[in-house]
């Protein structure tokens, strides 16, 4: 039988790269992003599209009901869309911090809630929710984007736990530095935000890191970590977490082992390690 997947934040990046090889690997992929017209070379290679808003909740339950009345399964959920807000913590507005809540955790979570009663029936799919590296340790500047990524860490940890007695699996992926849209939003939204606040000077460094981590020598492609989505999905016993590219496992050695004041002044170091552009 033709396993059925569900890919969020497909039109960019991860997603799109992770939509490509499930697609090359043999599934039927519903790839979901708002925005539809950057999805078209996907539907071409045998993607089905879906319009899907993650801080939208009708948007999220018609997604899903999409996906029950066209294959009747979900055997993988692989939750990868979002964002980076940057941004002195004091300089964002609650509404775009609840935003980036909304986006991050909340819609990554109310379609695991929604996938959990297809895959119970099935008494089987695997779960992949995708944090960061950022999900380990916390950086200036960047307080509602890491927020988020340590909270669906924990999360995912919970629903493990709770799920295993269905035969459902959780897996968590943690990217490094990859080359996809994200350091430019991440970059556009400091700038906005505290570009010129009383954190200006610092937060202007910070910025230039973060339009320069990509480009950066150990930044990886997106099929880096498309590739272990995949490999989490296909194993017998898939691991717990899955740290990839862009010196993924070098920081989470870091982020394990380092004292918090040694971690403070390293990623402080770093923040700051770039003229402001
Ligand atoms: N790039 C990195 O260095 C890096 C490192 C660690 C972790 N990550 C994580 O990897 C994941 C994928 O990021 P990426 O690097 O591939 O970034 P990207 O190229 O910017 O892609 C982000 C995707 O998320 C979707 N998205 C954003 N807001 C959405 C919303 N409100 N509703 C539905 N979809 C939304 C976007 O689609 P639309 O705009 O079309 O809706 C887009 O397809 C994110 O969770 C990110 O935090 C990235």
């Amino acid at each position: 039988m033709q396993k059925t997947a569900l890919v969020t934040g497909a039109s960019a990046g991860i997603g799109e790269a992770t939509v490509k090889r499930l697609l090359k690997d043999g599934y039927k992929v519903f790839a979901a992003a708002r925005r539809l017209d950057r999805m078209a070379p996907l539907e071409r290679l045998g993607a089905e599209l879906i319009d899907l808003d993650l801080t939208d909740d009708a948007s999220i339950v018609a997604a899903m009901e999409k996906i029950r009345a066209a294959a009747g399964r979900l055997d993988l959920l692989v939750n990868n869309a979002g964002y980076g807000s940057y941004g002195a913590i004091e300089d964002v507005p609650m509404e775009e911090a609840r935003r980036q809540m909304e986006v991050n955790v909340f819609g990554l979570a109310r379609l695991c809630q929604l996938a959990t009663p297809l895959m119970r029936a099935q008494r089987s799919g695997t779960i992949v929710n995708v944090t960061s590296i950022g999900g380990k340790f916390g950086e200036p500047f960047g307080g509602w984007y890491h927020a988020t990524k340590f909270a669906v860490e924990g999360f995912s940890d919970c629903l493990r736990m709770e799920l295993r007695p269905f035969g459902i699996r959780v897996v968590v992926i943690e990217p490094g530095a990859i080359r996809t849209e994200w350091g430019g939003i991440a970059h556009q939204s400091l700038v906005e935000r505290s570009g010129s606040s009383a954190y200006a000077p610092w937060a202007l460094r910070h910025a230039a890191v973060l339009s320069g981590a990509e480009s950066g020598s150990f930044a990886s492609p997106p099929e880096v970590v498309a590739n272990a989505i995949a490999r989490a999905a296909a194993a017998r016993r898939p691991r717990i977490r899955y740290g990839t590219g862009g010196g993924a496992k070098v920081f989470l050695f870091l982020a394990h082992w380092l004292p918090d004041r040694w971690k403070d002044a390293l990623m402080w170091r770093m923040s700051q390690s770039r003229r402001a552009d």
